[in-house]
């Protein structure tokens, strides 16, 4: 499976922060937002990625994040002019999906839980097996904010909407999509929505008319934010400072999940921390070689 992450659009809800700096490459503490959407897709084993942004901001990202020869993975670059929305993803990325299947992750939306990775690699076998879509669900105070499920007694699907006034569950639909080969042709069906945009909850609707739509749901011990306010931007910082400082670990480190998964070696891993050298971020890479075995799980 491929994926992509989704790092454009206007930002305007953050100007006057985002007026020269695409709202991706803030800080949420001490990486830039990305990372977080970035690490998701690595968690579930994805080492082909492209990331989307603006003609402005792109060549910013290419500067952060190279080829991913750093990470062993590789990272591709894809320009989208105006913000369209979220299912233009799959028409920009047409040559690159090239018939695989393929993950969307929102560059705003951060996840973090025990398991996550095995939750996540599930979710990808399914759709690589069996085809199909399989979106994740997560219960908050303000679903009208999001796209939100109904759902039977048993959890099933019945109906998604986008942004609804009077939402049928608490279950939001979070920034993160597992689709097989058959979304690049949903993609062209998709119509404007009434705000205008390409939804990405059209493409889901799509597969529940087909039956083919799974959704996995993240229960209590998951924290899910999406950092597109300054309210919640703040609430991402601080949030992920606190986990950090208490464990002593560290959130979405892109060297790390690549080490831990075998995908670069020490040397790699000590060329990183060499760039790093004299900060946090790089004594943590250090420290990851000195660890205790059995203290490594992702
Ligand atoms: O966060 C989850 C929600 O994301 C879902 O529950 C909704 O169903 C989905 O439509 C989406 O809603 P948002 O209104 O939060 O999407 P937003 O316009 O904020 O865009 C999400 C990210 O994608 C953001 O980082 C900006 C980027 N983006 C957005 C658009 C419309 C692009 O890169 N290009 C775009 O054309």
């Amino acid at each position: 499976m491929k994926g992509i992450v989704l790092a454009g659009g206007a930002g305007s809800r953050l100007y006057p922060l985002t007026m020269a700096v695409s709202k991706q490459l803030l800080p949420v503490y001490d990486k830039p937002m990305i990372y977080y959407p970035i690490a998701t897709l690595f968690l579930a084993g994805i080492r082909e990625i492209a990331i989307i942004s603006t003609p402005r901001d792109l060549p910013a990202y290419e500067i952060l994040l190279g080829n991913g020869e750093d990470f062993g993975v590789q990272f591709h670059y894809v320009e989208q002019t105006s913000p369209r929305g979220l299912a233009e993803a799959f028409l920009l990325c047409n040559d690159f999906i090239h018939g695989s299947s393929v993950a969307l992750a929102l560059g705003d939306n951060i996840l973090h839980g025990a398991r996550l990775s095995s939750l996540l690699r599930r979710a990808v076998r399914m759709v690589e097996n069996k085809g199909g879509a399989g979106i994740f669900g997560h219960a908050v105070r303000n679903p009208s904010d999001y796209g939100v499920m109904e759902l039977d007694s048993h959890k099933k699907v019945l109906s998604i909407e986008e942004k609804p006034v009077k939402p049928r569950s608490p279950w939001a639909v979070i920034g993160l999509y597992f689709y097989d080969a058959s979304v690049t042709q949903k993609a062209r069906r998709v119509e404007p929505s009434a705000r205008g945009e390409l939804e990405i909850t059209t493409i889901n609707q799509m597969y529940l008319l087909e039956g083919a739509l799974t959704a996995h749901f993240l229960g209590r011990g998951f924290a899910w934010l999406d950092s597109g306010t300054q309210e919640s931007l703040a609430d991402a910082t601080n949030f992920i400072r606190v986990v950090e400082e208490r464990q002593g670990t560290k959130v979405a480190c892109l060297e790390e999940i690549a080490f831990r998964s075998g995908w670069i070696g020490a040397e790699k891993l000590l060329a990183r921390a060499k760039k790093h050298k004299g900060t946090v971020y790089g004594a943590y890479l250090e420290s990851i070689l000195s660890q205790i075995p059995g203290t490594e799980s992702l």
